[in-house]
Protein backbone atom coordinates (compact mmCIF):
# COMPACT_ATOMS: atom_id res chain seq x y z
CA UNK A 1 0.00 0.00 0.00
CA UNK A 2 1.34 3.29 -1.00
CA UNK A 3 0.98 6.58 1.13
CA UNK A 4 0.02 8.48 -1.92
CA UNK A 5 -3.31 9.48 -3.22
CA UNK A 6 -3.89 7.52 -6.24
CA UNK A 7 -7.12 7.89 -7.87
CA UNK A 8 -8.44 5.98 -11.00
CA UNK A 9 -10.55 7.73 -12.94
CA UNK A 10 -13.36 6.60 -15.90
CA UNK A 11 -14.66 8.40 -18.64
CA UNK A 12 -17.16 6.06 -20.71
CA UNK A 13 -19.87 9.09 -21.70
CA UNK A 14 -19.66 8.66 -25.53
CA UNK A 15 -17.77 6.76 -27.92
CA UNK A 16 -14.26 6.97 -26.02
CA UNK A 17 -13.54 4.55 -23.60
CA UNK A 18 -10.48 6.08 -21.39
CA UNK A 19 -8.61 5.70 -17.82
CA UNK A 20 -6.41 7.76 -15.73
CA UNK A 21 -4.08 7.77 -12.91
CA UNK A 22 -3.96 11.19 -11.16
CA UNK A 23 -1.74 11.96 -7.71
CA UNK A 24 -2.18 15.38 -6.66
CA UNK A 25 -3.01 17.28 -9.91
CA UNK A 26 -0.55 15.28 -11.70
CA UNK A 27 -1.66 12.83 -14.44
CA UNK A 28 0.78 9.63 -14.09
CA UNK A 29 -1.46 8.18 -17.30
CA UNK A 30 -4.66 9.00 -19.57
CA UNK A 31 -5.00 5.83 -21.97
CA UNK A 32 -7.70 6.50 -24.36
CA UNK A 33 -9.54 3.54 -26.90
CA UNK A 34 -11.17 5.46 -29.54
CA UNK A 35 -14.12 3.35 -31.54
CA UNK A 36 -13.63 3.31 -34.81
CA UNK A 37 -16.48 1.51 -35.54
CA UNK A 38 -19.14 4.64 -35.64
CA UNK A 39 -16.96 5.95 -39.03
CA UNK A 40 -18.82 4.23 -41.30
CA UNK A 41 -22.08 4.99 -39.88
CA UNK A 42 -21.16 8.89 -39.86
CA UNK A 43 -22.06 9.64 -36.32
CA UNK A 44 -22.48 7.47 -33.07
CA UNK A 45 -24.06 4.18 -32.92
CA UNK A 46 -25.19 4.23 -29.30
CA UNK A 47 -25.74 0.32 -29.47
CA UNK A 48 -21.94 -0.48 -30.77
CA UNK A 49 -20.88 2.06 -28.03
CA UNK A 50 -21.63 0.68 -25.27
CA UNK A 51 -20.38 -2.53 -25.76
CA UNK A 52 -17.53 -1.30 -26.94
CA UNK A 53 -17.00 0.08 -24.35
CA UNK A 54 -17.32 -3.59 -23.02
CA UNK A 55 -14.51 -4.94 -24.24
CA UNK A 56 -12.42 -2.49 -23.90
CA UNK A 57 -12.73 -0.92 -20.53
CA UNK A 58 -10.65 -3.20 -18.58
CA UNK A 59 -7.47 -3.37 -21.03
CA UNK A 60 -7.89 0.30 -20.66
CA UNK A 61 -7.90 -0.08 -16.85
CA UNK A 62 -5.12 -2.44 -16.71
CA UNK A 63 -2.59 -0.20 -18.78
CA UNK A 64 -3.78 2.81 -17.39
CA UNK A 65 -2.26 0.91 -14.06
CA UNK A 66 0.34 -0.04 -15.64
CA UNK A 67 1.59 3.36 -17.18
CA UNK A 68 1.45 4.71 -13.62
CA UNK A 69 3.03 1.95 -12.22
CA UNK A 70 1.05 1.31 -9.82
CA UNK A 71 -1.89 -1.81 -8.50
CA UNK A 72 -4.66 -1.61 -8.03
CA UNK A 73 -4.26 -2.15 -4.46
CA UNK A 74 -2.69 1.40 -4.13
CA UNK A 75 -5.69 3.21 -5.16
CA UNK A 76 -7.11 5.40 -2.89
CA UNK A 77 -10.48 6.21 -5.20
CA UNK A 78 -12.42 5.37 -8.03
CA UNK A 79 -13.76 8.41 -10.12
CA UNK A 80 -16.54 7.87 -13.03
CA UNK A 81 -18.10 9.59 -15.30
CA UNK A 82 -21.86 10.08 -14.10
CA UNK A 83 -23.31 12.36 -17.12
CA UNK A 84 -24.11 13.57 -19.38
CA UNK A 85 -24.02 11.08 -21.82
CA UNK A 86 -25.11 7.78 -23.71
CA UNK A 87 -26.83 5.94 -21.18
CA UNK A 88 -25.55 2.65 -22.34
CA UNK A 89 -21.93 3.81 -22.20
CA UNK A 90 -22.49 5.86 -18.75
CA UNK A 91 -23.75 2.27 -17.51
CA UNK A 92 -20.62 0.14 -18.80
CA UNK A 93 -17.69 2.72 -17.11
CA UNK A 94 -20.23 3.09 -13.87
CA UNK A 95 -20.70 -0.30 -12.89
CA UNK A 96 -17.06 -1.29 -13.38
CA UNK A 97 -16.05 1.65 -11.38
CA UNK A 98 -18.18 0.65 -8.38
CA UNK A 99 -17.30 -3.20 -8.31
CA UNK A 100 -13.83 -2.16 -8.81
CA UNK A 101 -14.58 0.47 -5.87
CA UNK A 102 -16.45 -2.20 -3.80
CA UNK A 103 -13.93 -4.90 -4.88
CA UNK A 104 -11.20 -2.79 -3.33
CA UNK A 105 -13.12 -1.28 -0.64
CA UNK A 106 -12.17 2.54 -1.64
CA UNK A 107 -14.65 5.33 -1.85
CA UNK A 108 -16.42 5.92 -5.41
CA UNK A 109 -16.40 9.96 -6.66
CA UNK A 110 -19.19 10.63 -9.14
CA UNK A 111 -17.81 12.83 -11.97
CA UNK A 112 -19.97 15.57 -14.31
CA UNK A 113 -18.42 15.10 -17.48
CA UNK A 114 -19.16 19.00 -18.78
CA UNK A 115 -17.23 20.15 -15.06
CA UNK A 116 -14.88 17.87 -15.78
CA UNK A 117 -13.58 19.83 -19.51
CA UNK A 118 -14.19 23.04 -17.49
CA UNK A 119 -11.66 21.78 -14.58
CA UNK A 120 -9.16 19.72 -17.11
CA UNK A 121 -7.50 23.66 -16.99
CA UNK A 122 -6.36 22.61 -13.71
CA UNK A 123 -4.41 19.82 -14.10
CA UNK A 124 -0.90 20.10 -14.14
CA UNK A 125 0.08 20.35 -17.13
CA UNK A 126 -2.54 21.43 -19.17
CA UNK A 127 -1.42 24.84 -19.77
CA UNK A 128 1.11 27.07 -18.42
CA UNK A 129 -0.78 29.60 -15.59
CA UNK A 130 -4.36 28.13 -14.15
CA UNK A 131 -7.34 30.27 -14.30
CA UNK A 132 -8.10 31.64 -11.62
CA UNK A 133 -11.85 32.63 -10.09
CA UNK A 134 -14.31 33.46 -11.62
CA UNK A 135 -13.29 32.70 -15.12
CA UNK A 136 -15.51 32.12 -17.95
CA UNK A 137 -15.03 28.76 -20.27
CA UNK A 138 -16.35 28.36 -23.91
CA UNK A 139 -17.36 24.58 -23.90
CA UNK A 140 -17.71 23.11 -26.92
CA UNK A 141 -17.92 19.56 -27.94
CA UNK A 142 -19.89 16.93 -30.60
CA UNK A 143 -22.79 16.97 -27.85
CA UNK A 144 -22.62 20.52 -25.96
CA UNK A 145 -21.93 24.18 -26.70
CA UNK A 146 -21.87 26.16 -23.20
CA UNK A 147 -20.73 29.27 -21.83
CA UNK A 148 -20.07 29.03 -18.30
CA UNK A 149 -19.30 31.13 -15.65
CA UNK A 150 -16.69 29.36 -12.81
CA UNK A 151 -17.03 31.39 -9.53
CA UNK A 152 -15.32 28.16 -7.83
CA UNK A 153 -14.62 24.29 -8.72
CA UNK A 154 -17.89 23.62 -8.21
CA UNK A 155 -19.90 26.28 -7.97
CA UNK A 156 -20.49 27.48 -11.94
CA UNK A 157 -23.55 28.95 -13.62
CA UNK A 158 -24.29 28.46 -17.16
CA UNK A 159 -24.85 31.60 -18.79
CA UNK A 160 -25.67 30.64 -21.77
CA UNK A 161 -26.31 27.22 -24.26
CA UNK A 162 -26.96 26.12 -27.39
CA UNK A 163 -30.91 25.35 -28.53
CA UNK A 164 -30.10 23.00 -30.67
CA UNK A 165 -26.78 21.46 -32.27
CA UNK A 166 -23.50 21.47 -30.85
CA UNK A 167 -20.75 23.23 -32.44
CA UNK A 168 -18.99 19.66 -33.05
CA UNK A 169 -22.20 18.71 -34.67
CA UNK A 170 -22.19 21.72 -36.73
CA UNK A 171 -19.13 20.46 -38.17
CA UNK A 172 -19.90 17.25 -38.60
CA UNK A 173 -23.03 17.41 -39.72
CA UNK A 174 -21.88 20.28 -42.17
CA UNK A 175 -18.83 17.64 -43.54
CA UNK A 176 -21.50 15.13 -43.53
CA UNK A 177 -23.20 17.52 -46.66
CA UNK A 178 -19.81 18.10 -48.25
CA UNK A 179 -19.28 13.98 -48.17
CA UNK A 180 -16.75 13.98 -45.12
CA UNK A 181 -16.71 11.02 -43.25
CA UNK A 182 -17.35 11.59 -39.60
CA UNK A 183 -16.12 13.12 -37.56
CA UNK A 184 -15.78 16.09 -39.65
CA UNK A 185 -14.19 18.54 -37.45
CA UNK A 186 -10.47 17.90 -37.63
CA UNK A 187 -11.09 17.51 -41.36
CA UNK A 188 -12.31 21.07 -42.07
CA UNK A 189 -9.64 22.26 -39.88
CA UNK A 190 -6.90 20.87 -42.07
CA UNK A 191 -8.72 21.77 -45.39
CA UNK A 192 -9.53 25.04 -43.82
CA UNK A 193 -5.72 26.09 -43.58
CA UNK A 194 -5.22 26.42 -47.79
CA UNK A 195 -9.01 27.67 -48.50
CA UNK A 196 -10.75 30.85 -48.78
CA UNK A 197 -12.74 31.71 -45.32
CA UNK A 198 -14.74 35.01 -47.44
CA UNK A 199 -15.48 32.78 -50.45
CA UNK A 200 -19.00 31.77 -49.55
CA UNK A 201 -21.16 33.37 -46.75
CA UNK A 202 -23.92 31.56 -44.77
CA UNK A 203 -26.91 32.28 -42.72
CA UNK A 204 -25.81 33.69 -39.17
CA UNK A 205 -28.30 33.02 -36.23
CA UNK A 206 -30.62 36.10 -34.86
CA UNK A 207 -30.12 34.60 -31.00
CA UNK A 208 -30.65 37.11 -28.32
CA UNK A 209 -28.40 36.52 -25.51
CA UNK A 210 -25.59 34.18 -24.79
CA UNK A 211 -27.87 31.30 -26.46
CA UNK A 212 -26.26 29.36 -29.24
CA UNK A 213 -28.52 28.12 -32.41
CA UNK A 214 -26.80 26.03 -35.32
CA UNK A 215 -29.28 24.52 -37.10
CA UNK A 216 -30.63 27.43 -39.60
CA UNK A 217 -26.56 27.19 -40.44
CA UNK A 218 -26.77 23.67 -41.19
CA UNK A 219 -29.95 24.55 -43.41
CA UNK A 220 -28.19 26.91 -44.92
CA UNK A 221 -25.39 24.80 -45.84
CA UNK A 222 -27.51 22.12 -47.16
CA UNK A 223 -29.95 24.72 -49.63
CA UNK A 224 -26.68 26.00 -50.69
CA UNK A 225 -24.71 23.02 -51.42
CA UNK A 226 -27.91 21.55 -53.66
CA UNK A 227 -28.43 24.71 -55.42
CA UNK A 228 -24.93 24.87 -56.73
CA UNK A 229 -25.42 20.95 -57.26
CA UNK A 230 -27.57 21.48 -59.59
CA UNK A 231 -25.38 23.50 -62.24
CA UNK A 232 -22.42 21.44 -61.32
CA UNK A 233 -22.85 18.28 -60.25
CA UNK A 234 -18.63 18.61 -59.23
CA UNK A 235 -19.23 21.39 -57.29
CA UNK A 236 -18.37 20.25 -53.78
CA UNK A 237 -15.02 18.68 -54.86
CA UNK A 238 -14.14 21.61 -57.13
CA UNK A 239 -14.55 23.68 -53.81
CA UNK A 240 -13.55 21.66 -51.44
CA UNK A 241 -11.25 23.83 -49.31
CA UNK A 242 -12.70 27.13 -49.76
CA UNK A 243 -15.67 25.64 -48.66
CA UNK A 244 -14.45 24.07 -45.73
CA UNK A 245 -13.13 27.21 -45.06
CA UNK A 246 -15.77 28.91 -45.13
CA UNK A 247 -17.97 26.55 -42.99
CA UNK A 248 -15.33 26.97 -40.22
CA UNK A 249 -15.25 30.55 -40.83
CA UNK A 250 -18.74 30.89 -39.89
CA UNK A 251 -19.16 28.57 -36.96
CA UNK A 252 -15.90 30.22 -34.95
CA UNK A 253 -18.06 33.79 -35.96
CA UNK A 254 -20.86 32.71 -34.10
CA UNK A 255 -18.77 30.89 -31.03
CA UNK A 256 -16.66 34.45 -30.94
CA UNK A 257 -19.51 36.70 -31.08
CA UNK A 258 -20.68 35.70 -27.72
CA UNK A 259 -17.29 35.06 -25.92
CA UNK A 260 -17.41 38.70 -26.69
CA UNK A 261 -20.79 39.45 -25.48
CA UNK A 262 -20.08 37.20 -22.10
CA UNK A 263 -17.04 39.26 -21.44
CA UNK A 264 -18.37 42.14 -22.15
CA UNK A 265 -21.55 41.54 -19.46
CA UNK A 266 -19.90 40.03 -16.93
CA UNK A 267 -16.53 42.18 -17.11
CA UNK A 268 -14.39 39.11 -16.71
CA UNK A 269 -12.16 38.55 -19.28
CA UNK A 270 -10.33 35.45 -18.57
CA UNK A 271 -11.56 32.94 -21.01
CA UNK A 272 -10.57 28.78 -20.94
CA UNK A 273 -11.63 26.68 -23.61
CA UNK A 274 -13.02 23.32 -23.24
CA UNK A 275 -14.07 20.36 -25.07
CA UNK A 276 -13.46 18.33 -28.80
CA UNK A 277 -14.13 21.15 -30.77
CA UNK A 278 -11.18 23.77 -28.79
CA UNK A 279 -8.79 21.83 -30.74
CA UNK A 280 -10.32 24.02 -33.59
CA UNK A 281 -7.10 25.69 -34.83
CA UNK A 282 -9.15 29.03 -35.90
CA UNK A 283 -10.76 29.36 -32.23
CA UNK A 284 -7.34 29.02 -30.49
CA UNK A 285 -6.00 31.96 -33.13
CA UNK A 286 -9.12 34.11 -32.35
CA UNK A 287 -8.72 33.59 -28.47
CA UNK A 288 -5.02 34.33 -29.21
CA UNK A 289 -5.96 37.58 -30.84
CA UNK A 290 -8.27 38.31 -28.42
CA UNK A 291 -5.47 38.55 -25.89
CA UNK A 292 -3.24 41.07 -27.82
CA UNK A 293 -6.58 43.40 -29.09
CA UNK A 294 -8.63 43.16 -26.23
CA UNK A 295 -6.64 41.98 -23.27
CA UNK A 296 -8.19 38.59 -22.61
CA UNK A 297 -6.46 36.21 -20.78
CA UNK A 298 -7.01 32.74 -22.39
CA UNK A 299 -6.17 29.91 -21.18
CA UNK A 300 -6.05 26.83 -23.68
CA UNK A 301 -5.25 23.50 -22.09
CA UNK A 302 -3.21 20.55 -23.91
CA UNK A 303 -5.02 18.92 -26.94
CA UNK A 304 -5.03 15.28 -24.70
CA UNK A 305 -6.82 17.50 -22.30
CA UNK A 306 -9.46 19.09 -24.42
CA UNK A 307 -11.29 15.79 -26.27
CA UNK A 308 -12.87 13.21 -23.97
CA UNK A 309 -10.58 11.85 -21.87
CA UNK A 310 -10.51 10.58 -18.15
CA UNK A 311 -7.34 12.97 -16.80
CA UNK A 312 -10.02 15.74 -16.48
CA UNK A 313 -12.21 13.42 -14.68
CA UNK A 314 -9.16 11.86 -12.20
CA UNK A 315 -9.10 16.00 -11.66
CA UNK A 316 -12.65 16.30 -10.74
CA UNK A 317 -11.84 13.14 -8.59
CA UNK A 318 -8.85 14.83 -6.99
CA UNK A 319 -10.71 17.90 -5.82
CA UNK A 320 -13.61 15.95 -4.31
CA UNK A 321 -11.37 13.30 -2.61
CA UNK A 322 -10.00 16.60 -0.83
CA UNK A 323 -12.98 17.78 -0.11
CA UNK A 324 -14.20 14.04 1.00
CA UNK A 325 -17.16 14.10 -1.69
CA UNK A 326 -17.57 10.69 -2.14
CA UNK A 327 -20.93 9.04 -3.57
CA UNK A 328 -22.93 5.68 -2.66
CA UNK A 329 -22.80 2.38 -5.33
CA UNK A 330 -26.76 3.26 -5.63
CA UNK A 331 -25.91 6.14 -7.13
CA UNK A 332 -27.72 6.04 -10.94
CA UNK A 333 -25.98 6.94 -14.36
CA UNK A 334 -27.57 10.19 -15.80
CA UNK A 335 -28.03 10.98 -19.61
CA UNK A 336 -28.65 14.62 -18.82
CA UNK A 337 -26.78 16.51 -15.91
CA UNK A 338 -26.60 19.57 -15.61
CA UNK A 339 -23.68 21.18 -13.93
O1 LIG B 1 -15.27 16.51 -26.63
P1 LIG B 1 -15.32 15.56 -27.77
O2 LIG B 1 -14.09 14.73 -28.03
O3 LIG B 1 -16.50 14.56 -27.59
C1 LIG B 1 -17.76 14.95 -27.16
O4 LIG B 1 -17.99 15.00 -25.92
O5 LIG B 1 -18.60 15.25 -28.03
O6 LIG B 1 -15.70 16.38 -29.08
C2 LIG B 1 -15.85 15.76 -30.33
C3 LIG B 1 -16.19 16.82 -31.36
C4 LIG B 1 -16.57 16.26 -32.74
O7 LIG B 1 -17.76 16.89 -33.15
C5 LIG B 1 -15.40 16.67 -33.63
O8 LIG B 1 -15.77 16.90 -34.99
C6 LIG B 1 -14.95 17.94 -32.97
O9 LIG B 1 -15.06 17.69 -31.59
N1 LIG B 1 -13.55 18.32 -33.30
C7 LIG B 1 -13.22 19.42 -34.02
C8 LIG B 1 -11.80 19.42 -34.13
N2 LIG B 1 -11.33 18.31 -33.47
C9 LIG B 1 -12.42 17.66 -32.96
N3 LIG B 1 -13.98 20.38 -34.55
C10 LIG B 1 -13.35 21.36 -35.23
N4 LIG B 1 -12.01 21.43 -35.39
C11 LIG B 1 -11.20 20.49 -34.86
N5 LIG B 1 -9.88 20.55 -35.02
ZN1 LIG C 1 -16.95 15.71 -23.87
Amino acid sequence: MSDKNYILAIESSCDDTGAAIIEGNKILSNVVASQKIHEIYGGVVPELASRAHQQNIVPVVDQALKQANIKKEDLKAIAYTRGPGLMGSLLVGGSFAKSFSQSLNIPLIEVNHMQAHILANFIDDANVDKPTFPFLCLTVSGGHTQIVKINNYFDMEILGETIDDAAGEAFDKAGKILNLPYPAGPIIDKKSKIGNPTKFTFAKPKIEGLNFSFSGFKTSVLYFIQKEEKNNPNFIEENIDDLCASIQRSIVNILMDKVQKAIQQTGINQIAIAGGVSANSEIRERLLEGEEKFGWKTYIPKFAYTTDNAAMIAMVGTLKYDHKIFTENTTKSVAKYHI
